[in-house]
């Protein structure tokens, strides 16, 4: 809110604020006008035209229901005020209203008056770009949620008490939320329970993933498998545990900046998806998962770029937090080619996405993965965009005995009759998916037999399965080729082998 208050004492004349919570930004909005005298505030909506802000039954100003005739009313209005147009968003593109707001800006040079667009979706006309101010309207801070808090505090006589500790985490649990949403769930945690402790942080927490789900872009995961359950990859295990500090109190103190993101590259079924998202359970962080195809849906055409934006300002308010974005290559595939095959929808959302991370300031950690290097954009594999590149290359025969511990002793107790030494050495060019593949179907053979599977099921299955290294040689080579210089090993052992040779 304090952007706004400079740019109306700079008298900005036009500022759109995206946002969906109104009622919360008119009230900072009328706060900031209660400053400054004779300013008066007006709100306009399509079903009301324009109506005195603040005034019981105030009466709607003389025929301003169409928007043309509201701007208009408001360009000639003698004193200073703030004009909120609520939702103009759909009569914009139209050559007159487009006309009456230019208009606006010169009119409103020099005076004290200031145009406010309020809606929770960003549509600009080109016409606009240059006079408009975007101010993007934040979600509630823990200060404000706090407020929130204690009216659901109170009692006829008084406060309920609360600890400092459950307070923080009362408040915490509810950060991503609008503060109407942060109400209700405050309210139905104390209706189920009849209470508001620590014990209903965890009733807090399901309804804010509910919300966030409504949402559809972002997911919070929930992961059970720890880090233990990836076999290899050990330099990458060893540079994410170093970081499992990065985002608390003590390494600011230190003087550490925090980790901004991390790319995953790799063979199919290496156990990228896998170490991504072990590592929130690492870290102690929330783990929200980026759907970039529901970005582009096409039920949603032309508000991507609002889409984006939203769910990446939920993911800064909840932050510190890992934003998960799976297959990344898939996402930006479109804005690597040349052929705007979907208008440039693509390459803008790509360029936002861009944007974003390089600006960012708030301990949001990306941890994107992909295994189409080809099929993502320069600009997003330049030094310095990430952290770290790594690259998950097919697992050695080490490192392929240890995927088979991992993935008998998750089935079976005993494991000692089987000679994974032997198994390991077996299955040259798996993955790791591909292994945990020959463990199921060499239970399912003996299974079908009514017996246990043993030894001699899993080599037979082994045999009998062509890995995607060999069907996908080229693929696979050019990966190996591309990532050799410009990425870090997963595995230490490929390290070695890189060192090796030269
Ligand atoms: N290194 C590994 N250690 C243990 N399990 C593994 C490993 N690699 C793969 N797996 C098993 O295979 C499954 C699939 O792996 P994962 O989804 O992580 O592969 P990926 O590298 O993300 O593949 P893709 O490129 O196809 O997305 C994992 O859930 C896990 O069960
Ligand atoms: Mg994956």
């Amino acid at each position: 809110m304090r952007e706004i208050e400079v740019l109306i004492q700079a008298q900005y004349p036009l500022i759109y604020l995206v946002t969906f919570e109104e009622e919360r930004a008119e009230e900072a909005i009328a706060r900031i006008a209660q400053t400054k005298p004779q300013h008066h505030v007006f709100v306009w909506t399509v079903t009301h035209g324009m109506v005195e802000y603040g005034r019981t039954n105030a009466p709607t100003q003389h025929n301003t229901i169409s928007p043309q005739a509201a701007i208009e009313w408001a360009s000639r209005y003698k004193e200073s005020g703030i004009f909120i147009f609520k939702d103009l968003h759909p009569f914009i593109d139209n050559a007159e209203v487009n006309r009456w707001l230019r208009d606006t800006v010169i009119n409103f040079r020099g005076t004290q008056k200031t145009l406010i667009l309020m809606s929770p979706i960003q549509n600009v006309p080109v016409e606009l770009e240059k006079d408009i101010v975007m101010v993007e309207y934040p979600l509630p801070d823990m200060q404000e949620l706090d407020e929130v808090l204690n009216q659901h505090l109170k009692v006829p006589f008084g406060k309920k008490r609360v600890t400092p500790e459950t307070r923080e985490k009362l408040l915490k649990a509810a950060l991503g939320l609008t503060r109407d949403e942060a109400d209700k769930v405050y309210r139905k945690a104390d209706v189920v329970a009849g209470k508001l402790t620590e014990s209903e942080v965890d009733i807090i927490l399901s309804e804010k993933k509910q919300v966030i789900k409504r949402n559809g872009i972002l997911e919070f995961l929930e992961f059970d498998e720890t880090i233990e359950a990836v076999g290899g990859l050990s330099e990458l295990k060893r540079w994410l545990t170093q970081r499992a500090g990065a985002f608390t109190e003590r390494a600011r103190q230190y003087g550490l900046p925090q980790p901004k993101g991390m790319l995953i590259l790799g063979v199919p079924g290496c156990g990228k998806s896998l170490i991504a998202k072990t590592t929130a359970r690492l870290w102690g962080l929330p783990l929200l998962r980026l759907d970039m195809g529901r970005v582009y849906d096409g039920s949603m055409v032309g508000r991507s770029e609002a889409n984006l934006r939203n769910a990446l300002r939920v993911a800064e308010s909840i932050s510190p937090a890992i934003l998960f974005i799976d297959e990344v290559d898939k996402a930006f595939a479109g804005a690597a080619g040349s052929a705007d095959a979907d208008g440039g929808t693509s390459s803008r959302i790509f360029g936002s996405f861009l944007t974003w991370m390089q600006e960012k300031n708030s301990p949001v950690f990306v941890m994107a993965t992909a295994n189409r290097v080809e099929k993502l954009p320069s600009e997003f594999l330049r030094k310095g965009r990430f952290d770290e590149i790594f690259f998950v290359d097919l697992p050695t025969q080490d490192e392929r005995t240890e995927v088979f511990r991992i993935h008998l002793a998750k089935r079976r107790k005993e494991i000692d009759r089987f000679d994974i030494e032997e198994l390991g050495k077996a299955c040259e060019g798996f993955s790791g998916a591909e292994i945990e593949q020959a463990i199921v179907a060499a239970m399912y053979e003996a299974f079908a037999q009514k017996r246990e599977f043993t030894q001699f099921d899993i080599l037979s299955a082994l045999r009998s399965t062509m890995p995607i290294s060999r069907t996908m040689m080229e693929q696979v080579t050019a990966l190996r080729e591309w990532a050799r210089n410009r990425a870090r090993p997963a595995a230490t052992s490929f390290a070695e082998y890189l060192r090796a040779e030269f």
